[in-house]
């Protein structure tokens, strides 16, 4: 096994990459809460787009590999990415409260004790498997890919590059999570990426990660609530069954639903728990949380936090959204409220 090793750096292998951005990862954290209120938005910031690219390079090039090429590691991979959800949720309170709150540091903490345990826990478990299981020239192919974001992520001060990368990966932790894991899509090679998405069978292959492609970025387009995106992966006609009451099942319908759970869990932080393609279907299970801050589906805000799950398939044709059947679990939002109620 060590016979086949060559030296490993973060130019040539994935999982230094990844370890070395962990340290940095730390080090930024320290600079964070080292530094006096007024001056921790800048590091924040450095720390936001690294944490971005660093998450989007494990879920595109390290979560997918291991769930689907290593035996027995798809549940290893559900515990990261349960703890990922956990940090991004942390992550985008932090975002929206501002550094200078008096209620930063205490959650800022919170974040730092998660994502240290998280890193690893990667550490001991998939980057283990991932450095004794893919062959070095695929860990190369990936590193290749992560390196594109990973330029957008300065981490140090330096003028020039960062407002070069400021115009590129900005607005909320998850839309720069998002424009990361654009840029990292693109970047993989063919050959890795065909490994990525299961070798062997590749024609249904293409068509299947394509399809998935396209829901993701739905799926995304919906967090964000963006019409101009949304609107562009719906097919003209397209057809919506088992909306909420009251909601068209249609695209202005799918637009308004969007705005609506976006005003009602306005931190909302989604996870695609499968997500399984064959033909013109894609099939996705995903779990929403998110503070019930605004009225939704008619119920109060509750200030709670919930869970929306949902059972969803996905016909597609022409590369967009034809068709759309979900089962929703509203239970924990309809749910008993709060005493008093
Ligand atoms: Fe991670
Ligand atoms: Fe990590």
């Amino acid at each position: 096994m060590s016979a086949q090793r060559t030296a490993t750096t973060p130019g040539n292998d994935v999982v230094a990459l990844l370890i070395r951005q962990h340290q940095l990862i730390r080090e930024l954290c320290d600079e964070v809460a080292a530094a006096p209120p007024a001056g921790r938005h800048e590091p924040f910031q450095r720390l936001l787009r690294l944490m971005a690219v660093h998450e989007a390079v494990e879920e595109e090039i390290v979560h997918p590999y291991v769930r689907r090429r290593i035996a027995g590691a798809a549940a290893v991979v559900k515990d990261r990415l349960e703890e990922e959800r956990d940090a991004k949720e942390i992550l985008v309170r932090l975002d929206s409260m501002g550094t200078d709150a008096a209620e930063f540091m205490p959650h800022f903490e919170q974040f730092r004790a998660t994502v240290i345990a998280h890193a690893q826990s990667e550490e001991s478990s998939e980057f283990a498997e991932l450095r004794e299981q893919a062959r070095p020239s695929l860990r190369r192919a990936m590193a290749a890919a992560a390196k594109v974001a990973t330029a957008l992520a300065p981490t140090h001060p330096h003028p020039g590059v960062e407002s070069a990368s400021k115009n590129i990966l900005v607005g909320t932790p998850l839309a720069m999570i998002d424009r990361a894991r654009d840029l990292i899509r693109e970047a993989v090679p063919p050959r890795a990426a065909s490994v990525l998405n299961g070798a062997g069978q590749k024609a249904t292959t293409d068509e299947s990660a394509a399809n998935k492609q396209v829901i993701r970025r739905l799926s995304e387009a919906f967090n964000r609530a963006d019409e101009i995106a949304m609107r562009d992966l719906l097919a003209a006609g397209f057809v919506a069954h088992g909306m909420p009451p009251g909601v068209p099942g249609d695209a202005d319908g799918w637009v308004r639903l969007a705005r609506q759970v976006k005003a009602g869990l306005p931190d909302q932080v989604t996870t695609i728990d499968d997500m399984l393609a064959e033909g013109d279907r894609v099939a996705m299970r995903f779990t929403g949380r998110g503070t019930h801050t605004g009225e939704l589906f008619g119920v109060q805000p509750s200030n709670r936090t919930v869970s929306v799950t949902a059972l969803e398939i996905y016909r597609l044709s022409g590369g967009k959204v034809a068709e759309y059947w979900t089962q929703m679990d509203l239970s924990e939002l309809l749910g008993p409220p709060g005493p008093g109620s």
